[in-house]
């Protein structure tokens, strides 16, 4: 079955998913601006990828979502920081079984979703892959391609398998979880905290965790995440920790986060989405954070 589907911020993760949904035939609309609508407009979608390369000559662009109507999905490709206009021109799309699949890292944004469209609307998803915007129309792929969504009450429903099977026959990876709500979180808990760390030693992944001080750092940040999870009712189990360290242990030795190239290039980051969101949820929460708020500190400063 073709599904209608428009993705909003059309950059790795949603110009790689996107991608390779148009490809596989279904009715993909990439909702971008700039240049890199003009080369989308003009020359199609080319999307170099480890899984096999492939254009999409024909593609749906277009800067306004009033263009495209209803959808059965949208995906939301854009940063953290880019959500607010994102989720401003989700209207036009929204029909009465329309599913917003959220795909940031950090854990706010179905809510932020949910504030304007309401929880039945909303896919909260994780995503694994490694891909960016390689210049205008141009998407680089480099690794994963998985995504792991879920209803917002984790129940099984007609639209979650008709995604999940578009996905894989799209030669994706997809994944229905059993608690989306575990998995956000999980990852989360690495992300955060090798996020931050990376950026204020300037280090790849290799070269921090052979340090035995940064290792227990990280296990204590991590830590930290778990009990703030645990507080906000997230199902984490305290094996958490250390299947997250084992994680970061088989990533590759000169993989940095892209909060860290971010930061270290002077673009904005999503700073407040990870590492800021830990000291947040845990004042609400009244946890105490003390190892993240001195890592937010220090980054907040490295970016300002
Ligand atoms: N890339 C990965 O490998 C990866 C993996 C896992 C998770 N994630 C998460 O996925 C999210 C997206 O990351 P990404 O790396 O895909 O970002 P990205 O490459 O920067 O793509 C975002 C795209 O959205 C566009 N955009 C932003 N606001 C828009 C709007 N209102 N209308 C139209 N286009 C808009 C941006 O255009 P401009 O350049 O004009 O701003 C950019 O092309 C992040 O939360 C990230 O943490 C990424």
């Amino acid at each position: 079955m073709s599904l209608k589907i428009a993705v909003i911020g059309a950059g790795g993760v949603g110009g790689y998913f996107g991608g390779r949904l148009a490809a596989a035939g279904h009715e993909v609309s990439l909702v971008a601006r700039g240049e890199h609508l003009e080369a989308l407009r003009r020359d199609g979608l080319t999307v170099t990828s480890v899984a096999g390369d492939f254009t999409v000559a024909d593609a749906r662009a277009t800067d306004d979502t009033a263009e495209i109507g209803e959808v059965d999905f949208v995906l939301l490709g854009v940063k953290t920081w880019q959500l607010e206009p994102a989720i401003a021109a989700l209207k036009p799309l929204i029909g009465s079984e329309t599913a917003v699949i959220t795909t940031q890292n950090g854990v706010d944004a179905p809510q932020q979703v949910a504030d304007v469209v309401g929880r039945e609307a909303v896919l909260p998803g994780a995503v694994e892959v490694i891909a960016f915007l390689d210049g205008p129309g141009r998407i680089r792929q480099i690794g994963g391609g998985k995504l792991t969504f879920a209803e917002w009450d984790n129940q099984p429903s007609a639209r979650t398998e008709s995604l999940r099977s578009a996905l894989q026959d799209s030669g994706l990876t997809a994944v229905l979880a059993r608690d989306v709500w575990t998995a956000l979180w999980e990852k989360f808990l690495a992300l955060a905290s090798i996020g931050a760390i990376g950026t204020l030693t300037n280090s790849p992944y290799g070269a921090l965790r052979a340090r035995p001080a940064i290792r227990q750092l990280l296990e204590e940040a991590m830590t930290e995440v778990y009990q703030v999870g645990r507080a906000k009712g997230v199902q984490l189990e305290e094996s958490v920790v250390a299947k997250e360290i084992a994680f970061i242990d088989q990533l590759p030795p000169e993989g940095t986060s892209s909060l860290q190239r971010d930061i270290l290039a002077g673009r904005p980051s999503e700073l407040e989405a990870w590492t800021g969101a830990v000291v947040r949820i845990g004042r609400e929460t009244n946890t105490p954070t003390p190892v993240n708020n001195l890592l937010y500190q220090l980054a907040a400063a490295h970016q300002a």
